[in-house]
């Protein structure tokens, strides 16, 4: 059996699976029942500094994009950093740990933006033995109009500061926690890299209106009549979550940095994802707050069971496999040629590939065979872009065969050419030219 026991910074948890920064980790009934369930770890529910709490709104904090059969998509929330004293926080965080010594437990932290500030939290917070902490850089709303969250998160010169304080003032692992919210997620990285981070995890919410309530006219979650941007979450921004984790992954200055991917983690198969672009755990939220702790017996199980099947003995065998593979357009393999092929067998002949084709790619799938319906691509007009097999309703009834090199594509009349050649010395790109003259 696979082992999936992870050593990230020195922190060990028996399963790369944390429970991230959010209502599941905002006290001590909670993140008991998660190491009960089995969850390797938790980051705590963001603190603040020693002072009155923070006041959350008293009306709904939630909103959520579903799919048709009513499955959460989407989420959203407005909710602030935890809302109890720090005191009763700091004295639960101690008890847990003390009660689960071989589970994951880092403690996220945002407080103003002055050295004084972090270095006093650092110290409170390092008294109850926890394993690290996290920067919470990120957090969209209400606490980013204040000076903090995603506001820091968003200069990289008050991330690299903030950091070197923090690494300055404790002696614990320090994690940065970046906002999805900038244009190029590898700026905040190599900030917190220059600052002296041991880790960046990834990503915090994006900032989101929901949905539009057109009776009230106002945005979701609706509170006395008006709403405000919110932090979006869940299965949705899964695919922004891999894109700023590869980047970081391989970009030269930030390249073997640790990661600790979040966004979207439902499944094993999530997690696996982010571990094969080189993350050494992962964080849930909305997948825990949808289905509650007992899922992590089916990520476990997922995760260890699809190992053994691949051969990989543990984490380390395959984090960071898909990274390499990971590049820009431009170095893409021009000669792989692709077509669709519709198996008869699953087709169910509603036809939606043909429309799908038809009026928005190249008119390539014929709908009609000797006077019958019957849906067959024609080669000829086939340019292999893959919108048919994303349409189709039957899973695996179109899919892409490449061309073999020497034969002729029936588009193009020429011969497909063995071997790669990319648009860098592509006789089409003036750039190209330019370079060869
Ligand atoms: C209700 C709610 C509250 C959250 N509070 C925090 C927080 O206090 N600190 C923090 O760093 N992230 C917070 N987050 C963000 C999550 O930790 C996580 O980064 C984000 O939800 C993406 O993961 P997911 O797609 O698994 O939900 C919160 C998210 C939700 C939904
Ligand atoms: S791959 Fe694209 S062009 Fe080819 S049949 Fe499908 S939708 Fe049409
Ligand atoms: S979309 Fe799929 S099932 Fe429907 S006609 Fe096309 S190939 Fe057949």
């Amino acid at each position: 059996m696979a082992d999936l026991r992870t050593n990230f910074l020195g922190i060990r948890s028996p399963n790369p699976f944390w429970l991230a920064s959010a209502p599941p980790t905002d006290r001590e009934v909670n993140v008991t029942r998660a190491f009960k369930a089995g969850w390797g770890g938790v980051v705590w529910k963001t603190l603040g500094s020693e002072g009155p709490p923070v006041v959350n709104v008293n009306g709904p904090r939630y909103g959520a994009i579903h799919g048709a059969d009513r499955r959460l998509l989407g989420f959203n929330n407005i909710e602030l950093i935890t809302d109890r004293p720090l005191q009763v926080n700091l004295q639960e965080i101690k008890a847990v740990k003390k009660a689960f010594p071989d589970r994951a437990m880092v403690v996220s932290l945002m407080v103003p933006c002055d050295e004084e500030s972090w270095k006093a939290i650092l110290a409170a917070v390092e008294e109850t033995e926890c394993d690290g902490v996290e920067l919470n850089f990120g957090c969209p709303h209400g606490m980013s109009e204040r000076g903090m969250g995603s506001a820091v998160g968003q200069v990289p010169e008050y991330i690299e500061m903030v950091a070197r304080w923090c690494k300055q003032h404790t002696r614990m692992p320090v994690i940065v926690k970046l906002t999805p919210n900038i244009t190029d997620i590898r700026h905040p990285a190599r900030a917190a890299k220059r600052g002296g981070a041991d880790a960046v995890s990834l990503i915090n919410t994006i900032s989101s209106i929901v949905s539009v309530d057109l009776d009230r006219m106002a945005p979701t979650p609706t509170i006395d009549g008006k709403g405000s941007h919110g932090g979006y979450c869940g299965p949705a921004v899964k695919p922004i979550a891999l894109n700023m984790t590869a980047e970081i992954a391989r970009d030269p200055e930030t390249h073997g940095m640790p990661i600790s991917g979040i966004g979207g983690v439902t499944t094993w198969r999530d997690a696996a994802e982010f571990i094969a672009l080189g993350c050494g755990t992962v964080q849930v939220c909305t997948a825990a707050m949808t289905y509650g702790f007992k899922i992590i017996d089916e990520m476990t199980a997922g995760l260890s069971n699809w190992m053994d099947e691949k051969g990989y003995a543990t984490l380390d065998d395959f984090r960071g496999l898909a990274t390499p593979n990971v590049t820009d357009w431009q170095y893409l393999n021009l000669n792989y040629v692709t077509k669709a092929v519709i198996d008869q067998d699953l087709c169910i002949k509603c036809g939606r590939c043909h429309i799908a084709c038809e009026d928005t790619s190249h008119q390539a799938i014929a709908n009609m065979v000797d006077g019958r319906r019957m849906f067959v691509v024609k080669d000829e007009e086939c340019v292999g872009c893959n919108l048919c097999v994303e349409v189709c309703p039957v899973q695996n009834c179109i899919t892409m065969q490449p061309m073999a090199a020497g034969s002729v594509d029936p588009r193009t009349g020429r011969v497909v050419q063995p071997g790669y050649s990319n648009w860098t010395t592509h006789p089409n790109n003036p750039m190209a030219q330019v370079a060869a003259e």
